[in-house]
């Protein structure tokens, strides 16, 4: 039978524990699932791709089925190279929903034979995103139960004592 892959598309910037809370599902229904950081130049990610690919490699590696990967450019196009029947995106609160939509749609019209298929992030990790974990991290709190390791040290890296957010009343 022919192996089904899928690609799981996103910033990734950094992967959170929601992230890949969704590529064990992800992988546990499909034969092959590829991360795709999108490199999308208009944005400013804090971490580059090698960095984001080299925190998701060793957040991922228990994983037999994970190939972690980037592309630029279309991400209907970028499925259909990589041989792929589905996109993966994870649905946390309703106010995802407007936007997956529209996404999903659109790249229905695109390439009618690439399914988008939404997944749940188990409940603790529904208000979990990269930004907010940014965020925090760059005031020096700890974000250890929402990331891995790796990117823990990463953040710590970046966000060095002298160079934290400071709280003041003002
Ligand atoms: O993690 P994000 O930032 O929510 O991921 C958004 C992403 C990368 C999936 C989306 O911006 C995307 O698909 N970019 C590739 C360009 C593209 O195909 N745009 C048309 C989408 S309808």
């Amino acid at each position: 039978m022919k192996k089904k892959t899928a690609v799981y598309p996103g910033t990734f910037d950094p992967i959170t524990f929601g992230h890949i809370d969704i590529v064990d599902r992800a992988c546990y229904l499909f034969d092959h699932v590829i991360i795709a950081i999108a490199e999308n130049p208009s944005k400013q990610p804090l971490f580059s791709v090698e960095e984001r690919k080299d925190m998701i490699r060793e957040s991922t590696r228990s994983i037999e089925n994970v190939e972690v990967d980037a592309f630029e450019g279309l991400l209907v196009e970028y499925a259909t190279l990589r041989n792929a029947v589905a996109i993966i995106r994870g649905l946390r609160a309703v106010t995802d929903f407007e936007y997956e939509l529209q996404m999903a749609l659109m790249n229905r019209n695109l390439r009618d034979k690439i399914a988008t298929v939404f997944l749940m992030p188990h409940e603790e990790y529904i208000y979990l995103n990269s930004s907010i974990v940014k965020e925090v991290a760059s005031f020096g709190e700890d974000v250890s139960r929402l990331v891995p390791e790796i990117v823990v040290r990463k953040l710590k890296e970046t966000y060095s004592p002298g160079t934290h957010h400071s709280t003041r009343r003002l």
